[in-house]
């Protein structure tokens, strides 16, 4: 939720554009799995699965565990049901593990959820031991994608500042503060994207969603308009046309004791 004048604003997803760049968007998906190490988890969990390609992977590794997926947007529900996934509509915040709950995943979503850092030693507390919680979030909210962003938007729509996503230290801190063994980690990825204004691209899927949310069409255009340009500045394109749109990504994976 964002506000626009003081009225909360629902954000939608659209699970086409959000597939774009997959490549790139499902590295640390991949990343994240190689830490867990569960072999023959009962049941997997990927809180806010989005378009379900990536929970694919989870049943393709883990093919005897029951898999549940939920996430709160209809079209991305709809979109995971396309590809065979079981997915249902539900808030994380809502969440509670069921007691055969041994992996739960989730990858770029809590950035989304204001209080999660108390959802987490929430979910600890509930799964058995030897369970494994793996999040990761992106860790580039004061990056100028973001920022620009953030001024451009300043006195029309509040969107999430540099707190949305707290340091690596905080969430070991959070998660070792429950007894879990933790793993804890940040990456740079230096993406190299194609085509015209690909960052532009790339946060249209993401970071820019709450503002189409919350302004008419007309004044959308004129952000963006505005916002464009901005953005080539800072994210040059560079002869062959490629542009270099480094991204800051932060994982955490815990271990029930
Ligand atoms: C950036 S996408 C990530 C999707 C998928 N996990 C992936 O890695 O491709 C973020 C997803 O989080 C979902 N989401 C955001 N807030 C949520 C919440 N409170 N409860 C459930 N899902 C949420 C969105 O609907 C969206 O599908």
């Amino acid at each position: 939720m964002h506000e626009r004048g003081g009225r909360p604003v629902t954000t939608s997803w659209d699970p086409a554009t959000y597939l774009t760049f997959g490549d790139h968007r499902a590295r640390p998906f991949h990343d994240l799995l190689a830490r867990i190490a569960s072999r023959c988890p009962r049941r997997v969990v990927d809180l806010g699965c989005g378009p379900g390609n990536l929970t694919a992977l989870l049943a393709a590794r883990w093919p005897d565990a029951a898999i549940e997926a939920l996430d709160s947007s209809a079209e991305m529900v709809d979109a995971a049901r396309a590809r065979g996934i079981d997915a249902h509509r539900a808030d994380v915040v809502d969440w509670t593990p069921a007691p055969d709950t041994d992996v739960v995943i989730s990858n770029a979503v809590l950035q989304w959820v204001p209080q999660h850092r108390e959802l987490l030693p929430r979910w600890l507390a509930a799964l058995p031991v030897g369970a494994e919680l793996a999040v990761q979030v992106p860790g580039n909210f004061g990056a100028p994608s973001h920022e620009l962003v953030r001024e451009l938007a300043a006195g029309r729509v509040t969107l999430r500042g540099e707190a949305a996503v707290p340091e690596p230290d905080a969430y070991a801190e959070v998660l070792a503060g429950c007894g879990a063994d933790v793993d804890v980690w940040e990456t740079t990825y230096h993406q190299r994207l194609t085509g015209p204004d690909p960052v532009l691209h790339w946060i249209g899927a993401t970071a820019l969603r709450p503002v189409r949310d919350a302004l008419p069409p007309d004044e959308y255009e004129a952000f963006v308009a505005e916002l464009a340009p901005r953005l080539r500045a800072a994210y040059p394109a560079r002869l062959d046309g490629t542009t270099w749109f480094p991204f800051r990504r932060i994982f955490a994976v815990a271990r029930t004791a």
